[in-house]
C-alpha cells in the first residue's frame, strides 16, 4: 500500500505544481484600515476537552501576529452539531467567516468546492514548502481536480476505544480485539453491575461514531472504502451483520445515553461508572486536560474492536472561504497552523497527531507516539460520521435512521433507509 501510495504522491505533487503556476491571485485585503487586521476564526471548539488546544493554537498565531484581532468565533456542539447550520446560512448569505473549521474528504470537496466557494491554496502551499511535509493521502483530502483547498491541522483517530484501567485490571480483563472479545468482557462487567460501554447520543452523530467502527470492523477496511466508492454495494450481508452487531452491542450500553453528550460518555469511563467507550481521540483530551486523569493508570486505549490496523481518520482543517473580508490575514493564520511548531502546541493538548510528517514526537505522550506509528502503517479509512467518507447530505440521514435505529432496533428498516440514502445522495454511481 505504501508503494501505491508514493507512485500517487508523485503523480499529484507534479499536479498540484502545475496547477499553482496556473493559478492567478486576484485577493486583496478590505480598504478600510479598522477593518484590516482583524480575523475571524470559526470552529466549534469551545468547552470542555474543546477548547484548550485552540487556545494553544492561537497563542502562536498571536505571539507572530500581535497586530491582527483574533474574532474566536466558536459554536458549541460536538462534531459541529450546531456550527454547520450557522456555517451553511453564513455562507449562502455570502457573509462567510475568514476561516472555518472543516473535515478534509467530501464535507470539503462535495459541498463548499463544489459550490464554487473556496479559493485555491495552491500558492501558499509552494511558497511555504508544504509539498512533501503532509503525507499525499491528507493532501488528496484537502484537494479537488488538483488544487489544493485547506490546511490541515491535524489527524484524529475515530475508532479508538477507551477503558477504565482500573476496572479492567479488578475484573482481569484485557481490552477487548474482536467482537466476540467485547461481548464477552461485557458478559463479564454485566454480572458485577457495571455498565459495560457508554455512549452519549445526545447529539446523534455520536451513535453513527460507535456503528462507523463496527461497520469497519465487519467490512475490513479495503470493503469499507469500496463501500464509498461504489465497489461494495449497500446489500452487502456485512452491513446487516453491521447492524446485528451494533444492536446487540447497544444491549450493554448506559440506559440515559440520550440524555449526554460525548463528554459525559467519556467522563463515565473516566470515573469507573462505565467501563468503556468507542470515541475519537479528542476523548483524550478531555481525560487528561479536564479530568486530570494519567493515561496507563486511570485509562487505557486500544483500538475499536475488530479494526485492530484499520485507521479511521478525521483530519480538522482550515480554508480560505471565497468572499472572506480579511484574505491576507486568513493566509498568515493558514500559514501558522500548517507549520510544524503549531501543530506540536496544538495537538499534544487536542490529543490528535501532527498532520505534518516532520513534527517533534518527543513533544506526544505515548498515546500520541502509538498514534503517530500506527498512521503511518495502518490502512487508512475516512471517517462517515466526521464527513470524510460521504457527503453532508448522506451523513445527515445516516444519523437520522442510526438516531431511530437506537431508539427501534429494526435491522430491516435501517437497510431500507440506509440504501434509501445512499441512492439519493448518489453515493458510489458516480465514481
Ligand atoms: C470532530 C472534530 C474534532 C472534535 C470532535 C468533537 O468532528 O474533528 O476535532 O472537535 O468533532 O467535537
Amino acid at each position: 500500500m505504501r508503494k501505491e501510495w508514493s507512485t500517487l504522491a508523485l503523480l499529484f505533487a507534479l499536479m498540484l505544481v502545475l496547477t499553482a503556476c496556473s493559478q492567478s491571485s486576484a485577493i486583496s485585503e478590505p480598504s478600510d484600515p479598522k477593518q484590516a487586521n482583524q480575523l475571524e476564526i470559526f470552529s466549534w471548539w469551545t468547552g470542555a476537552g474543546e477548547e484548550a488546544g485552540l487556545q494553544a493554537l492561537l497563542k502562536v498565531f498571536t505571539e507572530k501576529h500581535p497586530d491582527i484581532a483574533v474574532v474566536n468565533a466558536a459554536a458549541a456542539g460536538g462534531a459541529g452539531t450546531n456550527f454547520k447550520t450557522v456555517l451553511a446560512t453564513r455562507i449562502q448569505k455570502n457573509k462567510p467567516p475568514d476561516t472555518f473549521q472543516v473535515h478534509g474528504g467530501a464535507e470539503l470537496n462535495e459541498q463548499w468546492v463544489a459550490a464554487g466557494k473556496m479559493e485555491p491554496l495552491n500558492d501558499l502551499f509552494t511558497q511555504q514548502g508544504w509539498m512533501d511535509k503532509f503525507p499525499a493521502s491528507l493532501v488528496q483530502m484537502v484537494s479537488k481536480d488538483g488544487k489544493i483547498y485547506s490546511i490541515p491541522v491535524n489527524v484524529h483517530r475515530s475508532n479508538v476505544l477507551w477503558y477504565n484501567k482500573k476496572v479492567f485490571d479488578q475484573y482481569g480483563l484485557k481490552p477487548p480485539a474482536t467482537f466476540d472479545d467485547f461481548f464477552k468482557a461485557a458478559d463479564t462487567l454485566k454480572a458485577k453491575g457495571i455498565t459495560p460501554l457508554a455512549l452519549g447520543d445526545k447529539e446523534p452523530w455520536a451513535a453513527t461514531h460507535l456503528f462507523e467502527s463496527v461497520l469497519a470492523g465487519t467490512l475490513g477496511p479495503i470493503d469499507y472504502n469500496k463501500l464509498w466508492s461504489g465497489h461494495v454495494h449497500f446489500d452487502d450481508p456485512r452491513i446487516k451483520l453491521a447492524f446485528d452487531t451494533y444492536k446487540k452491542m447497544l444491549t450493554y450500553v448506559n440506559q440515559d445515553h440520550a440524555n449526554h453528550n460525548w463528554q459525559d460518555s467519556v467522563q463515565m469511563v473516566g470515573k469507573g461508572e462505565a467501563a468503556m467507550t468507542v470515541m475519537g481521540d479528542w476523548a483524550k483530551g478531555y481525560l487528561s486536560n479536564d479530568l486530570e486523569l494519567k493515561l496507563n493508570q486511570d485509562f487505557g486505549f486500544a483500538p475499536a474492536p475488530n479494526t485492530k490496523g484499520i485507521f479511521i481518520a478525521v483530519t480538522d482543517t482550515f480554508g480560505l472561504p471565497k468572499g472572506a473580508k480579511h484574505p491576507l490575514a486568513t493566509k498568515k493564520f493558514l500559514e501558522v497552523i500548517g507549520s510544524a511548531e503549531a501543530q506540536d502546541a496544538f495537538n499534544p493538548i487536542k490529543g490528535s497527531i501532527p498532520a505534518r510528517l516532520d513534527a517533534d514526537v518527543n513533544k506526544y505522550d505515548e498515546y500520541g507516539k502509538t498514534t503517530i506509528e500506527d498512521f503511518k502503517k495502518d490502512f487508512i479509512t475516512p471517517s462517515l460520521a466526521h464527513g470524510s467518507a460521504a457527503p453532508q447530505g448522506f451523513v445527515a440521514q445516516c444519523n437520522q435512521l442510526i438516531h431511530t435505529f437506537v431508539a427501534q432496533g429494526d435491522v430491516p428498516s435501517a437497510l431500507t433507509a440506509l440504501k434509501q440514502a445512499a441512492t439519493a445522495n448518489h453515493i458510489g454511481s458516480k465514481k
